[in-house]
Protein backbone atom coordinates (compact mmCIF):
# COMPACT_ATOMS: atom_id res chain seq x y z
CA UNK A 1 0.00 0.00 0.00
CA UNK A 2 1.26 3.43 -1.14
CA UNK A 3 1.10 6.57 1.18
CA UNK A 4 -0.98 9.30 -1.16
CA UNK A 5 -0.01 12.50 -1.62
CA UNK A 6 -1.43 15.19 -2.68
CA UNK A 7 0.77 18.64 -3.14
CA UNK A 8 -0.49 22.67 -3.21
CA UNK A 9 1.52 24.69 -5.35
CA UNK A 10 1.20 28.55 -6.54
CA UNK A 11 4.38 28.98 -8.41
CA UNK A 12 7.15 27.12 -9.95
CA UNK A 13 7.18 23.91 -8.18
CA UNK A 14 10.77 22.94 -7.47
CA UNK A 15 9.30 21.64 -4.50
CA UNK A 16 7.11 20.24 -6.22
CA UNK A 17 9.63 18.63 -9.00
CA UNK A 18 11.93 17.34 -6.58
CA UNK A 19 9.06 15.34 -4.92
CA UNK A 20 7.28 14.08 -7.97
CA UNK A 21 11.47 12.70 -8.89
CA UNK A 22 11.88 11.09 -5.48
CA UNK A 23 8.62 9.28 -5.76
CA UNK A 24 9.52 7.70 -9.07
CA UNK A 25 11.47 5.00 -6.66
CA UNK A 26 8.94 2.50 -5.32
CA UNK A 27 11.60 2.34 -2.13
CA UNK A 28 10.35 6.06 -1.41
CA UNK A 29 6.92 4.68 -0.16
CA UNK A 30 4.97 7.67 -1.27
CA UNK A 31 3.16 9.28 -4.64
CA UNK A 32 1.54 11.99 -5.50
CA UNK A 33 -1.25 11.36 -6.41
CA UNK A 34 -2.90 14.71 -7.47
CA UNK A 35 -1.49 18.59 -7.27
CA UNK A 36 -3.71 21.63 -6.43
CA UNK A 37 -3.36 25.13 -7.01
CA UNK A 38 -5.30 28.51 -6.21
CA UNK A 39 -4.06 30.21 -10.00
CA UNK A 40 -4.04 28.69 -13.87
CA UNK A 41 -0.69 28.93 -15.73
CA UNK A 42 2.02 28.33 -13.03
CA UNK A 43 5.08 25.89 -13.86
CA UNK A 44 3.85 24.17 -10.58
CA UNK A 45 0.87 22.72 -12.72
CA UNK A 46 2.82 22.32 -16.01
CA UNK A 47 5.40 20.21 -13.93
CA UNK A 48 2.62 18.28 -12.61
CA UNK A 49 0.82 17.43 -15.79
CA UNK A 50 4.27 16.00 -17.99
CA UNK A 51 4.70 14.12 -14.61
CA UNK A 52 0.92 12.36 -15.65
CA UNK A 53 -0.09 13.30 -12.84
CA UNK A 54 -3.73 14.99 -12.45
CA UNK A 55 -3.79 18.76 -11.31
CA UNK A 56 -7.21 20.96 -10.21
CA UNK A 57 -7.11 24.12 -9.78
CA UNK A 58 -9.33 26.00 -6.94
CA UNK A 59 -9.16 29.92 -7.16
CA UNK A 60 -10.37 32.24 -4.31
CA UNK A 61 -11.90 34.72 -6.81
CA UNK A 62 -14.37 31.50 -8.01
CA UNK A 63 -16.05 31.77 -4.78
CA UNK A 64 -18.22 33.87 -2.53
CA UNK A 65 -15.89 34.05 0.34
CA UNK A 66 -12.57 32.23 2.03
CA UNK A 67 -15.04 29.56 3.74
CA UNK A 68 -16.56 28.65 0.49
CA UNK A 69 -13.32 28.35 -1.19
CA UNK A 70 -11.74 26.47 1.91
CA UNK A 71 -14.80 24.07 1.41
CA UNK A 72 -14.31 23.69 -2.12
CA UNK A 73 -10.16 23.28 -1.99
CA UNK A 74 -10.83 20.46 0.83
CA UNK A 75 -13.43 18.60 -1.46
CA UNK A 76 -11.36 18.89 -4.46
CA UNK A 77 -8.36 17.43 -2.46
CA UNK A 78 -10.94 14.96 -0.88
CA UNK A 79 -11.50 13.13 -4.38
CA UNK A 80 -8.05 12.24 -4.02
CA UNK A 81 -8.06 10.24 -0.62
CA UNK A 82 -4.69 11.65 0.67
CA UNK A 83 -2.67 10.45 3.60
CA UNK A 84 -0.51 13.92 3.82
CA UNK A 85 -1.33 17.06 2.17
CA UNK A 86 2.00 18.91 0.98
CA UNK A 87 2.06 22.96 0.57
CA UNK A 88 5.02 23.60 -1.64
CA UNK A 89 5.01 27.42 -2.26
CA UNK A 90 0.89 27.35 -1.73
CA UNK A 91 0.66 31.25 -1.12
CA UNK A 92 -2.81 31.09 0.38
CA UNK A 93 -3.96 30.34 4.35
CA UNK A 94 -5.55 26.95 4.67
CA UNK A 95 -9.19 27.07 6.53
CA UNK A 96 -10.58 24.68 9.16
CA UNK A 97 -12.51 22.41 6.45
CA UNK A 98 -8.94 21.53 5.12
CA UNK A 99 -7.07 21.36 8.01
CA UNK A 100 -9.95 19.52 10.30
CA UNK A 101 -9.72 16.87 7.34
CA UNK A 102 -6.21 15.88 6.53
CA UNK A 103 -2.49 15.89 7.84
CA UNK A 104 -1.03 19.53 6.26
CA UNK A 105 2.68 20.01 6.23
CA UNK A 106 4.43 22.91 4.83
CA UNK A 107 7.53 24.52 4.14
CA UNK A 108 9.09 27.68 4.61
CA UNK A 109 12.12 29.54 3.42
CA UNK A 110 13.31 30.45 7.27
CA UNK A 111 14.09 29.02 10.28
CA UNK A 112 10.84 29.45 12.33
CA UNK A 113 9.84 30.97 14.93
CA UNK A 114 11.60 33.56 13.03
CA UNK A 115 10.43 35.48 9.71
CA UNK A 116 6.90 33.62 9.21
CA UNK A 117 4.75 34.88 6.25
CA UNK A 118 5.38 35.64 2.92
CA UNK A 119 8.21 37.68 2.53
CA UNK A 120 10.16 35.22 4.65
CA UNK A 121 13.83 35.66 3.03
CA UNK A 122 13.70 39.79 2.49
CA UNK A 123 12.61 39.93 5.96
CA UNK A 124 15.73 37.97 7.05
CA UNK A 125 18.10 39.59 5.14
CA UNK A 126 16.78 43.16 6.26
CA UNK A 127 16.94 42.24 9.61
CA UNK A 128 20.53 41.13 8.95
CA UNK A 129 21.21 37.68 10.20
CA UNK A 130 24.31 35.70 9.49
CA UNK A 131 22.25 32.44 9.37
CA UNK A 132 18.73 31.98 8.26
CA UNK A 133 17.36 28.35 6.62
CA UNK A 134 14.56 26.40 5.90
CA UNK A 135 11.52 24.31 7.85
CA UNK A 136 8.63 21.58 7.34
CA UNK A 137 6.14 22.11 9.76
CA UNK A 138 2.73 20.56 10.13
CA UNK A 139 0.08 23.25 9.29
CA UNK A 140 -2.02 24.51 12.14
CA UNK A 141 -4.61 27.96 11.78
CA UNK A 142 -1.65 30.15 12.24
CA UNK A 143 0.23 31.66 9.52
CA UNK A 144 3.49 29.54 9.63
CA UNK A 145 2.94 28.30 13.74
CA UNK A 146 2.70 24.95 13.25
CA UNK A 147 4.68 22.07 15.01
CA UNK A 148 8.09 22.19 13.63
CA UNK A 149 9.16 18.83 12.22
CA UNK A 150 12.70 19.64 10.58
CA UNK A 151 15.04 22.65 10.39
CA UNK A 152 18.44 23.28 8.35
CA UNK A 153 20.36 26.13 8.51
CA UNK A 154 22.06 28.38 5.32
CA UNK A 155 24.31 30.87 5.89
CA UNK A 156 23.72 34.80 4.25
CA UNK A 157 27.03 35.61 2.48
CA UNK A 158 27.81 39.00 2.50
CA UNK A 159 26.89 39.78 -1.21
CA UNK A 160 23.24 37.69 -1.02
CA UNK A 161 20.20 39.56 -2.74
CA UNK A 162 16.68 38.24 -2.09
CA UNK A 163 16.81 36.42 -4.80
CA UNK A 164 20.08 34.55 -4.40
CA UNK A 165 19.58 33.80 -0.82
CA UNK A 166 15.91 32.18 -1.91
CA UNK A 167 17.96 30.17 -4.34
CA UNK A 168 20.07 28.67 -2.01
CA UNK A 169 18.04 27.84 0.65
CA UNK A 170 15.25 26.13 -2.01
CA UNK A 171 18.03 23.86 -3.10
CA UNK A 172 18.34 22.66 0.96
CA UNK A 173 14.71 22.70 1.40
CA UNK A 174 14.02 20.35 -1.29
CA UNK A 175 16.35 17.90 -0.04
CA UNK A 176 14.87 18.75 3.72
CA UNK A 177 11.23 18.34 2.32
CA UNK A 178 12.13 15.12 0.20
CA UNK A 179 13.58 13.47 3.25
CA UNK A 180 10.62 14.31 5.77
CA UNK A 181 7.92 13.35 3.35
CA UNK A 182 9.76 10.21 3.00
CA UNK A 183 10.16 9.36 6.77
CA UNK A 184 6.63 10.38 7.29
CA UNK A 185 5.03 7.96 4.57
CA UNK A 186 7.38 5.06 5.85
CA UNK A 187 7.75 5.37 9.98
CA UNK A 188 4.59 7.32 10.70
CA UNK A 189 4.82 10.00 12.91
CA UNK A 190 3.47 11.01 16.61
CA UNK A 191 2.83 14.81 18.24
CA UNK A 192 3.00 15.57 21.55
CA UNK A 193 2.31 19.13 22.48
CA UNK A 194 4.50 21.10 19.88
CA UNK A 195 7.24 18.04 19.47
CA UNK A 196 7.27 16.20 16.67
CA UNK A 197 9.41 13.15 16.44
CA UNK A 198 9.27 10.95 12.74
CA UNK A 199 9.50 6.87 13.14
CA UNK A 200 7.38 4.66 15.05
CA UNK A 201 7.40 5.45 18.90
CA UNK A 202 8.55 1.98 21.21
CA UNK A 203 5.37 3.91 23.77
CA UNK A 204 3.14 6.55 22.71
CA UNK A 205 3.04 9.03 25.55
CA UNK A 206 0.06 10.40 26.96
CA UNK A 207 -1.77 12.91 24.70
CA UNK A 208 0.09 12.00 21.49
CA UNK A 209 -1.49 11.85 18.25
CA UNK A 210 -0.31 9.69 16.06
CA UNK A 211 -0.10 9.51 11.87
CA UNK A 212 1.09 7.68 8.74
CA UNK A 213 -0.13 4.91 7.11
CA UNK A 214 -0.05 2.23 10.70
CA UNK A 215 -1.66 5.59 12.90
CA UNK A 216 -4.26 7.00 9.99
CA UNK A 217 -7.36 6.22 12.15
CA UNK A 218 -6.04 7.91 15.05
CA UNK A 219 -4.48 11.14 13.32
CA UNK A 220 -8.06 11.51 11.61
CA UNK A 221 -10.27 11.37 14.70
CA UNK A 222 -7.47 12.99 16.89
CA UNK A 223 -7.58 10.09 19.13
CA UNK A 224 -5.27 10.53 22.55
CA UNK A 225 -2.70 7.36 22.68
CA UNK A 226 -1.42 5.71 25.87
C1 LIG B 1 9.77 27.96 -1.40
O1 LIG B 1 10.94 28.61 -0.92
C2 LIG B 1 8.71 27.91 -0.35
O2 LIG B 1 9.17 27.68 0.93
C3 LIG B 1 8.15 29.31 -0.46
O3 LIG B 1 8.08 29.55 -1.85
C4 LIG B 1 9.09 28.77 -2.48
C5 LIG B 1 8.40 27.91 -3.50
O4 LIG B 1 9.30 27.45 -4.46
N1 LIG B 1 6.91 29.46 0.23
P1 LIG B 1 8.86 26.41 -5.58
O5 LIG B 1 7.54 26.89 -6.16
O6 LIG B 1 8.75 25.06 -4.94
O7 LIG B 1 9.96 26.47 -6.60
Amino acid sequence: MSFRLVVLVSGSGTNLQALLDATTSEAFGARVVAVGADRDGIEGLARAERAGVPTFVVRVGDHAGRDEWDEALAARIAEHRPDLVVSAGFMKILGHRVLGAFPVVNTHPALLPSFPGAHAVRDALAYGVRVTGCTVHLVDSGVDTGPVIAQQAVDVADDDDEESLHERIKTVERGLLVEVVGRMARDGWTVTGREVRLGRQKASREGSRTGGLDGKESQRQGRTTK
